[in-house]
């Protein structure tokens, strides 16, 4: 039986990937040039690929294998993040790469593609294996997977199909079923991988391990040591020509209905019993249900809606979200949300969970951090143990490492006391390059591993949890915008902490 952190398995990232055709549906999307593309690539460098192996891109648009390979060349070489981009190698796996064009709702399209698979079978011994990966426009999702149905393509005898769907997953809770029920007709869950990219960061990944895999900090992490807990996902950019899409969905959709919830389940979750997909995803799941739900009357105590106006950052000027292209200039989209949440359950009972997101804050960073309750008594005067309690900082991004802040002797005459950090740094610490989400979670997916993929259970838990809140924030008229862009956000989310004698701290 492997161990918890599959310590008899500690090159998890090592098993074999049967050989396999991945089908990108989305192909001329910003996701494919950006992250899916250059993650492949990636893997191909570390070896990690099967020697059968292709990549299908399908799109509307009228371009050749050649073509599409020319685009995808030059998206790699400029999007490869800390890895260099070596020609020859490019060359062969370039051989790999095709391109169907088709339109999702034609049946015509998954005739072709079926075709095309089976050629390419048979020339790249792929053995009949096929991940499907939805980087689609949303509504788009349900119909590629019911044409894959139709045309028999979402099962194979003797090989595996299956299929990643990337978010959002669904708008709001309902749709997020609908769209589930609709899969779920074709695809068994097995075969379904609903991609949270954040649940892929080695970070993140690695908060299991400091839980779990530590004697010292779980005796702590509960309502009798822990104060509150702030997650932290701030970004100094705007919406980078994703107006339209982020008028529609703004902050609480974006980024707190997915990944931060998944963050903070990972914080507060249960120990599995092992480290395998489902009984890690049965504690993410449970503790995403335990989130105290949000009563309408509650949500101006509890939220905080944002919207960053124009403002000069250094000396440039930065317009405001309404001035965006592609946004209304009355949109009452968030651009930075917060929320308090609470856990029900006896070992979070009462202890305030604050998440807060935004565009256009003063840099980008996210992380979390645990503050603890202080010593019982503050033998070397009051000031001290009032300004600094233990503080634990998990720093997802961007410089991975974990701090502990504690109070020491100040040297010299006197007991005057400082807080100190004591520090972890990924980069020091291991002197390798970390993967991308992306390439974690599509190797795992390759490799058929869902533990870092959310379920179905997951994702309608943390719709619940934000539900209320939209719900409230769409009959409600803001008066936006409330933040200049650079800023920390709107004054009310300050205020919302300090109703319960907190603050946030400066990341
Ligand atoms: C995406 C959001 O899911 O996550 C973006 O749609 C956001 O708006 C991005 O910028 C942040 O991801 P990361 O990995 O850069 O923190």
């Amino acid at each position: 039986m492997p161990g918890l952190l599959g310590l008899d398995d500690p090159l998890r990232f090592n098993k074999p990937v049967a050989p396999c055709a991945v089908v990108i549906f989305g192909a001329n999307g910003d996701l494919t040039k950006r992250k899916l593309m250059p993650a492949l690539y990636r893997l191909a460098y570390e070896r990690r690929l099967p020697a059968g192996f292709a990549v299908i891109g399908v799109s509307r648009t009228p371009l050749s294998d050649d073509a599409f390979r020319e685009k995808m060349r030059e998206s790699v070489a400029r999007f490869l993040e800390d890895s260099p981009f070596d020609e020859e190698l490019w060359r062969s796996f370039a051989q790999g790469l095709f391109y169907q064009i088709g339109d999702i709702g034609d049946p015509a399209l998954y005739t072709a593609l079926g075709e095309r698979l089976g050629q390419i079978a048979a020339a790249r011994a792929t053995a009949g294996n096929v991940l499907f990966y939805l980087s689609t426009s949303p509504s788009q999702y349900a119909p590629a997977v019911e044409g894959l149905g139709s045309a028999g393509l979402h099962r194979h005898e003797g090989a595996f199909r299956r299929i990643i769907i990337e978010k959002p997953f669904g708008h709001d809770q309902a749709s997020a079923s609908e769209l589930n029920q609709r899969v779920r007709k074709v695809l068994d869950e097995q075969s379904i991988y609903r991609i949270d990219h954040y649940l892929g960061k080695e970070t993140v990944q690695n908060i299991l391990a400091f839980r779990f895999g530590n004697g010292i900090f779980e005796p702590l992490w509960n309502r009798r040591y822990v104060n509150h807990v702030q997650v932290t996902a701030a970004e100094s950019i705007g919406v980078e020509g994703r107006g339209g899409y982020y008028q529609e969905a703004g902050a609480l959709r974006d980024m707190i209905q997915n990944h931060l919830l998944q963050v903070m389940a990972t914080i507060a979750m249960e120990p599995p019993a092992e480290y395998a997909a489902e009984a890690v995803r049965d504690e993410r799941a449970k503790l995403l249900k335990s989130i105290q739900r949000i009563l309408p009357e509650d949500v101006p105590r509890v939220a905080v809606k944002g919207q960053y106006g124009p403002a000069h950052i250094g000396g440039q000027a930065v317009a405001g979200f309404r001035e965006e292209p592609g946004v209304d200039p009355e949109a009452q989209t968030d651009t930075y949300a917060a929320l308090s949440l609470e856990i029900d359950n006896w070992r979070w009972a009462g202890v305030p969970f604050y998440i807060r997101t935004g565009k256009r804050l003063p840099k980008r960073v996210t992380d979390i951090a645990i503050e603890f309750n202080r010593a019982p008594l503050a033998i070397f005067g009051d000031e001290t143990s009032a300004q600094s309690p233990n503080l634990l900082v998990i720093r997802i991004q961007p410089e991975e490492g974990i701090s502990l802040r504690f109070s020491s002797k100040l040297p010299g005459a006197g007991m005057n006391l400082r807080p100190v950090m004591m520090d972890f740094n990924y980069g020091a610490s291991f002197g390798t390059r970390t993967p991308t989400a992306y390439e974690t979670l599509l190797l795992d997916a390759l490799e058929g591993d869902a533990t870092l993929y959310t379920r179905q259970d997951m994702v309608e838990a943390s719709w619940s949890v934000v539900q209320p809140v939209l719900e409230v924030w769409s009959e409600t008229k803001f008066d936006l915008p409330n933040y200049a862009a650079g800023s920390w956000g709107p004054a009310a989310s300050d205020e919302m902490l300090a109703a319960r004698g907190h603050f946030w701290r400066v990341p």
